[in-house]
């Protein structure tokens, strides 16, 4: 696919993302009536991300739905949902063709009561994979990508707008790809299998490759780059490349160096989005006031990339209240979002704000 063709296809999927941006009327009867918080008081995030042509999204987990407060803020603030965990491979087929998507559907219907796009994550990924997959020989291992991915965006199909076909399949160093079951059984063609399986399965969906470490410029996102054209020069329906942008305050990439990747990636025809952004602030010197006006200035300036990016279509941040996020467990005690954990908008909160009113 040469690049005009790619552009004009990028355009159509980008109007299209856009366009279902759909209604709110709620089959689930009156929610929870949550206290009012400065959160369900603060301007809608999603009416400004609207206004810039953008999605504005968050990772949640169905067990939290229930929570008015987090439920309230969630819906006020955000048009675009990604499963945080639920939609897996481990937690939706623990066993070979045994289907569990109860978490799944009850954040699918949260988002269809909500007015809200989802985006799927993630299909095929090295982590949060049964042990039965791995055990598996290249013949079987097959056939199991294909069932597993064939009964997931079958489900979804329509209400899905977009997956994370693949996530994570590039070395960290940028030597090549990871050295996963996927690669050691299929070779990259494992690629190609787990596009066109979802691209049959919903040939509305927005596929994505989705990975971090590769959102500025450097060996990885070079890797990644190659990758996506050669899977484009072999007709693989990739249309996507997810940026994760889990960063640390003061040493993440520079602006002007995602933004020159983006418009790399935007080159070879593809939509680009930020997906899994949160920046930790553990290690930025001074007070917590000082702290969290640096980490207001690193997500406006990073939201800011995006919006001024014409094939960048959506933000989505790694939860949204500092109550939850795998942050703590993994890197140590932090406060990485956009709400703290009594869901008070924080100083993040109008950095973002400020970046999709182009302030
Ligand atoms: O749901 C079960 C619960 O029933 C059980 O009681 C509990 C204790 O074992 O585990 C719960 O499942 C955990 C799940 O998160 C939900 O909280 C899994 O053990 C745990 O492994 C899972 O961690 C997720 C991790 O991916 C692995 O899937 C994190 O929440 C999630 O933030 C993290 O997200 C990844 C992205 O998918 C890809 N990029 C990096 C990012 C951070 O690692």
């Amino acid at each position: 696919m040469n690049r005009t063709r790619g552009e004009a296809v990028a355009a159509v999927l980008l109007l299209l993302l856009v366009a279902c941006g759909g209604s709110s009327s709620n089959p689930q009867g009156p929610s929870p009536t949550p206290t009012p918080t400065p959160a369900t008081s603060a301007d809608p995030l999603r009416a400004d991300a609207e206004a810039s042509g953008r999605a504005i999204g968050a990772a949640v987990q169905s067990s939290y739905l229930g929570q008015a407060d987090y439920a309230a803020t969630f819906a006020r603030h955000f048009d675009y949902v990604t499963a945080e965990y639920e939609m897996k491979w481990d937690p939706t087929e623990r066993q070979p063709g045994v289907f569990d998507f109860a978490g799944a559907d009850a954040i699918a219907s949260f988002a269809a009561a909500h007015g809200m796009r989802i985006k799927g994550h993630a299909l095929l990924w090295h982590q949060a994979l049964p042990a039965w997959v791995t055990a598996l020989g290249p013949a079987e291992l097959r056939a199991a990508i294909r069932s597993h991915i064939q009964a997931v965006v079958g489900r979804y199909r329509g209400q899905i707008v977009a997956w994370d076909v693949v996530n994570e399949a590039v070395a960290d160093d940028g030597s090549g790809l990871r050295d996963t079951v996927f690669l050691q059984k299929l070779g990259e063609e494992y690629l190609d299998l787990a596009f066109q399986t979802a691209h049959e399965a919903d040939p509305a969906a927005l596929l994505i490759y989705n990975d971090y470490g590769g959102e500025g410029l450097g060996a990885k996102s070079d890797a990644i780059d190659a990758l996506v054209s050669r899977l484009r020069g072999r007709g693989v329906p990739v249309g996507g490349v997810g940026l994760q942008m889990h960063v640390a305050a003061q040493s993440r990439p520079s602006s002007a160096d995602i933004a020159a990747n983006m418009r790399r990636l935007a080159a070879l025809g593809v939509l680009v989005n930020v997906s899994e952004m949160d920046v930790r602030i553990r290690n930025v010197a001074g007070d917590l006031a000082a702290r969290l006006a640096v980490q207001r200035s690193e997500y406006h300036d990073i939201v800011a990339v995006c919006v001024a990016e014409p094939a960048c279509h959506a933000v989505t941040f790694w939860g949204f209240t500092d109550r939850y996020s795998w942050i703590d467990a993994f890197f140590g005690p932090d406060d990485p979002l956009l709400f703290d954990e009594s869901y008070a908008p924080k100083p993040a909160f109008f950095g973002v704000q400020d970046a999709l009113r182009r302030r």
